[in-house]
C-alpha cells in the first residue's frame, strides 16, 4: 500500500532519515522501531506530505505522492496521529470527533449548530468502540493521559482512513490502558479493514501487534522481517542496548 524508495532527509547538518526503502502491506499491522532519535518519527512526516523528502519515492496505492500536500494525502485516504497529543482541551469528546473530520475543519462556524446526525451518530459509535461513550459529553482535557489517546484514536477513525499512521501510540500510558489500546487497535484492523503503520518504542508491544516490522537505526534502515526474526536480530538488540 505504501512504498518508500531511496528517501534521504537531512535537517541542516542531521540527516533524519538516509537511503530508506520499505513497504507497508495492505490489510497488515506494520511496525517502525528504532531507538529515541532514528528518524521513525521524520519518515511518517515525510510520507503524510509534513515536509518535502530531499530525494527518493514514495508511492500510496501506485501513486507517487511525494509532492502532495498534507490535505491532499489525508483526502487519499492516508491518516497520521501524533506523539503529541492533538486534541482541543476545552471541548468535550463528541466536539472533538466531528471537528477531526477535514471539511468540517472548514466549517468551523457550523459545528455546534449543523452537524448531519450521520456524523453524530459516528461519533458516538467509535466513542463506545473505545471504550468513551460515558465520558463523551465531558471536556477532553478532564481525561486522563491514557484516555485522551484513546480519544485521539477515534478521532482518527472519523476521517475513515484506509491506512493509520500511529506515532507512539502507547506512549506514556499505563499498562492496564496499554493493553485495551492494543486490543482496539488490533480491531480497527480485523474488524475495519484498516491498514495500520506504527511507530513504538516499546518492542513487546510491536512484537504482540505487527506482522511484519522495520527497524531504524541512525536514520538508516536497520533490519526488516516478521516480529520473531527482529526480536531476536542481533543488530537490532545491539542498537536497542546501544542506545540506552
Ligand atoms: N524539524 C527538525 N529540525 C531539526 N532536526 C530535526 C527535526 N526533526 C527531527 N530532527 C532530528 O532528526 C533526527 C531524527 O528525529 P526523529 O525522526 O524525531 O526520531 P524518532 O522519531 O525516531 O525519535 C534527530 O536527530 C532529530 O533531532
Ligand atoms: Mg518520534
Amino acid at each position: 500500500m505504501i512504498e518508500v524508495r531511496n528517501v534521504s532527509k537531512a535537517f541542516g547538518g542531521v540527516i533524519a532519515n538516509r537511503d530508506i526503502s520499505i513497504d507497508v502491506a495492505e490489510g497488515q499491522i506494520t511496525g517502525l522501531i528504532g531507538p529515541n532519535g532514528s528518524g521513525k518519527t521524520t519518515l511518517f512526516n515525510s510520507i503524510v506530505g509534513y515536509h518535502p523528502v530531499d530525494s527518493g519515492s514514495i508511492k500510496f496505492k501506485g501513486q507517487e505522492i511525494k509532492d502532495f500536500r498534507v490535505q491532499d494525502i489525508a483526502r487519499l485516504g492516508l491518516v497520521r496521529t501524533f506523539q503529541q497529543t492533538r486534541i482541543y482541551k476545552q471541548m468535550n469528546c463528541v466536539d472533538n470527533m466531528l471537528i477531526s473530520v477535514p471539511h468540517r475543519r472548514m466549517a468551523w462556524g457550523d459545528m455546534f449548530g449543523r452537524q448531519s446526525s450521520d456524523e453524530m451518530e459516528r461519533a458516538e459509535h467509535l466513542l463506545e468502540f473505545v471504550g468513551l461513550y460515558r465520558k463523551r459529553l465531558l471536556a477532553a482535557g478532564d481525561l486522563s493521559f491514557g484516555q485522551q489517546k484513546l480519544l485521539e484514536f477515534a478521532m482518527a477513525l472519523m476521517n475513515e482512513p484506509e491506512i493509520l499512521l500511529l506515532d507512539e501510540p502507547t506512549a506514556g500510558i499505563n499498562p492496564t490502558l496499554i493493553n485495551g489500546l492494543i486490543d482496539r487497535l488490533k480491531r480497527a484492523n480485523t474488524d475495519f479493514g484498516i491498514t495500520l503503520f506504527v511507530i513504538e518504542h516499546n518492542m513487546r508491544v510491536i512484537m504482540n501487534m505487527a506482522d511484519h516490522v522495520h527497524c531504524l537505526a541512525h536514520g538508516e534502515l536497520l533490519a526488516s522481517g516478521p516480529p520473531d526474526d527482529i526480536q531476536n536480530d542481533q543488530r537490532v538488540i545491539d542498537a536497542y542496548l546501544g542506545a540506552h
